[in-house]
């Protein structure tokens, strides 16, 4: 990274809120929605003078890119740095010898989620607020839940839809408390608004909290470091996208740093039996409609079975479609296949959400759409915490 050169005396905040849609610019506020056209925020930083700091914690390291104004609002070891290496054997087997692995499934709680959780919890404690409500598929949740008991004076309440209860790791904890809704992931958020607005307690903003999105960033910042140099693809399973937002904000940061020597394509994977945004994609759309949206979804990929995806889906449109991406499916009986070659070929275990990456990735390049020469970085994004076998 560059020379430390000393900061604007001047400026008299890290960060501005800029909306990503109409590029509007607001002071540092808890503010999640910009108020001229609801599209979503992101801090923006003057990338000059970023240096990376020698420390274990990687909010540490990357204090710079980060939406903070002092380290003390972070807690010491909710995530770790986790590794990012070639993955020579699987990628010969798929047709992508230049594939790279980011292995997140060894964070604490098995998923890159703990990343977010740390931004989040970090950023409520600089605003002041102590409690909130959040729903998620069950990783976000988790992390959030483990986040949450590391701060003795933080209170959090979670929903989730009941077929989701299993992939919920939340201790029975006065402080981080999990309500179960007769209903689905959208059912849950609904009921979370509801009660965060009757008991009048701050509501986590899911895919609009950008705290959240700067958290699962530092995967990718971890990655580009790691690598030798910069991938012409980048892969990762996709619910909401805002872990591919945050890999996108991470690569313009990186590119407009020198760090990155070109933008990647974002390559983003859903399953077969739900996946609105490919078929959206697929069907050449810039919105989603009630058509896209999946009741009752089911499949192995249980982390990423989001129904809904029409409030993110313009944002997940115009990376894939400004980066010469792509948002695709993979069926199921390639989950299994992923699954067990990354097991047997690179020893590593994952969940099916990250083995529909890897299974992306093999549609691919079989279909001659990633070529032989390319570099290709998977974000690996957890395991399971069930025994689901292979
Ligand atoms: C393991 C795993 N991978 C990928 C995702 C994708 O999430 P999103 O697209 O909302 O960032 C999730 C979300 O819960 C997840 O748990
Ligand atoms: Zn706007």
């Amino acid at each position: 990274m560059h020379t430390p050169a000393p900061k604007d005396p001047s400026l008299p905040a890290k960060f501005v809120l800029a909306c990503v849609l109409c590029q509007s610019e607001f002071p540092a506020a808890l503010m999640y929605r910009c108020p001229e056209c609801a599209g979503a925020l992101e801090p923006r930083y003057a990338l000059t003078g970023m240096v990376r700091h020698d420390h274990p914690d990687p909010e540490q390291v990357y204090f710079d890119l980060l939406p903070l104004t002092s380290r003390d609002f972070l807690d010491s070891g909710v995530t770790v740095r986790t590794p990012c290496r070639p993955a020579p054997r699987l990628g010969e087997a798929i047709g992508v010898p230049g594939l790279w692995i980011k292995d997140e499934s060894q964070q604490p709680t098995r998923t890159t989620k703990d990343r977010l959780a740390s931004l989040v919890t970090a950023v409520l404690r600089q605003f002041g607020v102590k409690e909130f409500v959040g729903s998620s598929t069950g990783n976000s949740s988790t992390a959030l839940a483990r986040a949450v008991r590391m701060d003795p004076t933080m209170q959090a309440w979670f929903f989730c839809g009941k077929d989701f209860v299993a992939n919920h790791d939340i201790p029975d904890d006065s402080r981080t408390v999990l309500t179960v809704v007769d209903g689905s992931y959208v059912d849950a958020t609904a009921e979370a608004r509801r009660y965060a607005a009757a008991e009048d307690i701050h509501l986590d903003a899911g895919f609009f909290n950008w705290a959240r999105r700067e958290g699962l960033k530092l995967a990718y910042l971890e990655a580009f470091d790691a690598m030798d140099r910069t991938p012409d693809v980048v892969v990762q399973a996709v619910s909401s996208g805002m872990g591919m937002l945050a890999a996108h904000k991470g690569a313009r940061e990186y590119l407009a740093m020198g760090e990155l020597s070109h933008m990647p394509a974002f390559l983003m994977v859903q399953e077969e039996s739900c996946a609105p945004a490919a078929r959206g994609w697929q069907e050449g759309r810039t919105e989603l409609s009630d058509v896209h949206r999946i009741e009752n979804p089911r499949g192995l990929a249980t982390a990423i079975l989001l129904g809904d995806g029409a409030p993110y889906y313009r944002y997940l449109h115009s990376i894939a479609a400004d980066t010469g991406g792509a948002i695709v499916s993979a069926a199921r009986p390639d989950l299994v296949t992923a699954r067990r070659m990354l097991s047997e070929l690179e020893g590593i275990d994952v969940c099916y959400a990250s083995a529909a990456a890897i299974a992306g990735v093999r549609d691919r390049a079989a279909a001659g759409l990633i070529r032989p020469d390319e570099t290709v970085l998977v974000n690996l994004t957890g395991r399971s915490r069930m025994v689901d076998g292979l």
